[in-house]
């Protein structure tokens, strides 16, 4: 089951706004790239993007010959993009239209995660604990989980959504004991507009 409303509004924003005309965009996203590498070196390494939005991270992870990628996002309209951009490349990734807290995602497949400014979008706290349930389900055991939302001092609010910021110790207690929180690092966005935004990446691995 999708939530409509969360959908109807993502598939306004990438229906209406160029991939390069909203808050969040990068031309790459070099720092999840970089911790995705540092965890995952072999390239058959199963890595999952949620929420990925229009992001180039998948372009960038198959241009470094990784072989099972899988992008989740609410929009269609989004992963149409992807599709558009990346042409007959998009047949080795494999794409989902799905909401994350309801999806229902095979058990211990993959050994990467990675969620950059969706978590954030989480409000209620039912809506989180089913996120975490995905992620202790879907990685394997040892697998890593890379999570970045908006810092302590990040925006209250993105693309007219409330959103909650957190520092690592915030965010790493919404994943609780079995997560183990390896690093944290904060990183300051500069939007197409010309403002900077900072954002909170934390890593872990499932135990
Ligand atoms: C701010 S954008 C970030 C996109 C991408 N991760 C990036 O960094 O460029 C948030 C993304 O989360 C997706 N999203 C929001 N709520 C979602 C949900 N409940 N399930 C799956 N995707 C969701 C949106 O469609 C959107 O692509």
């Amino acid at each position: 089951m999708i939530d409509m409303n969360a959908q109807t509004h993502w598939e306004r924003i990438y229906t209406e706004k160029a991939s390069d005309a909203v808050s969040w965009f990068r031309p790459h996203l070099e720092k999840s790239l970089a911790l995705i590498e540092q965890v995952a070196a072999d390239r058959t390494a199963s890595i999952i993007d949620m929420g990925g939005g229009e992001s180039t991270l998948v372009d960038d992870l198959l241009a470094r010959g990784y072989e099972s990628i899988t992008v989740l996002d609410i929009s269609q309209a989004a992963i149409d993009a992807n599709l558009r951009r990346l042409g007959a490349v998009s047949e080795r990734v494999h794409w989902l239209t799905a909401d994350i807290t309801t999806v229902e995602l095979d058990s211990s497949v993959y050994d990467v995660w990675h969620d950059r400014a969706v978590f954030h979008f989480l409000t209620s706290p039912s809506d989180r604990a089913a996120y975490v349930r995905q992620v202790a389900r879907a990685v394997r055991h040892g697998g890593h989980v890379i999570v970045s939302t908006f810092g302590p001092e990040g925006p209250m609010k993105c693309s007219g959504l409330d959103v909650v910021r957190y520092d690592a110790e915030s965010l790493h207690r919404e994943f609780g004991v079995h997560f183990r929180l390896l690093e944290s690092s904060k990183e300051l966005h500069n939007t197409p507009f010309g403002t900077v935004q900072q954002f909170l990446y934390c890593h872990c691995r499932v135990e």
